[in-house]
């Protein structure tokens, strides 16, 4: 696995977006625009209202997004998450995210991904306090801030949600990948650098695109002007 993908710039497109009947094709148009970490909403319909995708569509990808260099990155948006921990690792996932509403023990729960071979993330509501992952900042790999209530592709960008995610990359180490899930796009991608996080997931500002590919270098273009000029 390659665990540079979690501390540099990277655009996570999110397959919820994607057309379902031909998925390997567009998993490769992302790939081919130079994307290598593939983003995987699983919904429950009890911690979000919506259901979404299961192990085996990761088991479906994972041949395909490894042999390209990529990554898994599975948002567990579902109550109980360690029941499904270990058969989404099975299924070829890389990094895992589990809410911190959803986790009794949340650093059990962390514990469990990492012994499960994969890379360990913690997300956050909109509303849910970053002092929620203080304790927890030396059990993760990445952590995963909200910019939409989770349930929906589509959604407008919460920008209220900002000075956090500019206060998780003061909190967090250099080591560990802040990711932003919710709204990302041409638009909003420039205010979510600004606050020092490196991992974007964008799905219908990707895959509702008429051109995913040219839709994910436009996104990657704006994260590689931000490099440049950090340099
Ligand atoms: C929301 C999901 C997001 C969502 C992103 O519940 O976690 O990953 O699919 O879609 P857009 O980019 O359209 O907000
Ligand atoms: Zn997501």
């Amino acid at each position: 696995m390659n665990d540079d993908l979690l501390v540099t710039y990277q655009l996570a497109p999110s397959i919820l977006s994607a057309n379902f009947s031909r998925l390997e094709e567009e998993v490769g148009k992302v790939m081919a625009a130079g994307v290598r970490v593939i983003h995987v909403d699983v919904m429950d319909g009890h911690f979000v209202p919506n259901i979404t995708i299961g192990p085996v569509v990761v088991d479906w990808i994972r041949d395909q997004v490894h042999e390209g260099g990529g990554v898994l990155d599975v948002h567990l948006m579902i109550d109980g998450p360690e029941r499904y921990i270990d058969a989404f690792a099975a299924a070829g996932s890389d990094w895992i995210n589990v809410h911190a509403e959803t986790c009794k023990h949340l650093n059990a729960v962390l514990a469990q991904i990492r012994a499960a071979g994969c890379r360990a993330g913690v997300t956050l509501n909109p509303a849910t306090p970053l002092a929620t992952i203080q304790e927890v900042t030396g059990d993760i790999d990445f952590a995963l801030m909200m910019t939409v209530n989770p349930g929906f592709s589509g959604q407008q960008f919460i920008a209220s949600v900002l000075p956090k995610i500019r206060r998780a990359r003061m909190l967090l180490p250099d080591t560990v990948g802040l990711e932003v899930d919710g709204g990302v796009a041409t638009g909003t991608i420039e205010a979510a650098l600004d606050t020092g996080a490196n991992l974007f997931v964008a799905g219908s500002a990707v895959f509702g695109a008429p051109d995913p590919a040219a839709a994910a270098r436009e996104l990657i273009e704006a994260m590689r002007k931000r490099k440049e000029f950090a340099d």
